[in-house]
């Protein structure tokens, strides 16, 4: 019987077969216009997948009480049943949009972090993000003003802030943010949706993203920091509702929105493992792409302790694995 602890055993090449599964289900969908065919692709292949994984693996972060979600859903065991005890925080398709409406930036994503290591966002669906690689981890400051991050982050980074490259979510919360951004004359990269691969291009010094910053969803938020542990890179975030309804729920729960958490605050032990592999194509992964009897995909797993990441590439035989599930790919 496999152990009952998180041993030197890298579980994040585990979840990339996992990842695989949902991002080659997914993109079956691209483009069609319907997310939730999509969705339900994605969590079901997942869901099989994960049967192969030996963890004792309690869904945290999943696809959410409030969908009635009838699988992947928070509490749920996955799993084989017979390793170490983990919190899964996962999302088959991260920018569920982006895989519907044909844009880029959409990844199938886990983290997983020793039992009790991973922040439980509850009731709280947003919070304020600034993201950076491990070159300005140490300058950023969520309270201070804008001007004064973008100048600390472009000064440690060895650059004019004329080519500090900033993601942002164009969402109409963000027109005072945006208008700020501009005035300091960084390149401000509006994105639809998902702020997991944004976080993941600033923080990764292969890319050219430098920042991200704005109010995005605070499961992702969780799901970012499993990425970025042992990475150097920083993220800072603060709990912010956006509705009465999300407040109230905060205040019932005795959750304090004033505290600034990092990367470390949101997963509070090194043994951490994420995965994500590419639906549609990003700065730091490809969508998956078909090459006659083969589905490529493209993948990082990292690890919390060694803070150490692979790339890794997939060709997969389509007529093999259209046997295992009912999905055509
Ligand atoms: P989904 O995968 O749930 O569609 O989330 C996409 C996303 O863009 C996230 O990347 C981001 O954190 C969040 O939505 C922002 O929420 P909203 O679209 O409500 O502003």
């Amino acid at each position: 019987m496999p152990g009952q602890h998180l041993t030197d055993k890298n579980l994040a090449l585990d979840l990339v077969r996992v990842t695989e599964a949902g991002a080659l289900a997914a993109a079956h969908f691209f483009g069609r216009g319907d997310k939730e065919e999509a969705d339900g692709a994605a969590v079901s292949a997942m869901r099989i997948a994960f049967q192969s994984v030996h963890v004792r693996g309690t869904v945290v972060i999943g696809e959410g009480e409030k969908d009635n979600a009838p699988m992947l859903y928070n509490g749920e065991k996955v799993g084989f049943g017979d390793g170490p005890e983990v919190d899964i925080a996962v999302d088959p398709i991260e920018a569920t949009n982006a895989v519907a409406y044909g844009r880029p930036n959409s990844v199938s994503v886990i983290g997983a972090v020793e039992k009790g290591g991973m922040f439980n966002p509850g009731h709280s669906f947003y919070c304020k993000k600034l993201v950076v690689g491990k070159d300005a981890a140490d300058v950023i400051d969520l309270d201070a003003p804008t001007k004064v991050n973008m100048q600390k982050i472009a000064k440690a980074k060895g650059k004019p802030i004329s080519e500090l490259n900033v993601f942002v979510l164009d969402k109409p919360r963000h027109v005072g943010l945006i208008q700020e951004l501009r005035l300091t004359g960084v390149r401000v990269h509006l994105h639809s949706d998902g702020d997991v691969a944004g976080a993941i291009m600033a923080a990764d010094p292969r890319c050219s993203m430098d920042v991200l910053i704005g109010i995005g969803g605070t499961p992702e938020a969780v799901i970012t920091a499993c990425a970025l542990k042992g990475s150097g890179a920083q993220m800072l975030t603060r709990l912010t509702p956006l509705s009465i309804e999300e407040q109230k729920s905060l205040d019932e729960d005795g959750i304090d929105y004033n505290i600034v958490r990092g990367v470390d605050d949101l997963v509070t032990t090194d043994r951490c493992y994420f995965a994500a592999t590419g639906i549609s194509a990003g700065e730091v992964l490809r969508g998956v792409e078909y090459h006659g009897e083969y589905a490529v995909t493209s993948s990082i797993a990292t690890r919390g302790r060694t803070g150490t990441i692979r790339y890794i590439q997939a060709w997969h035989d389509r007529k093999k694995l259209s046997t295992m599930s009912t999905v055509r790919y």
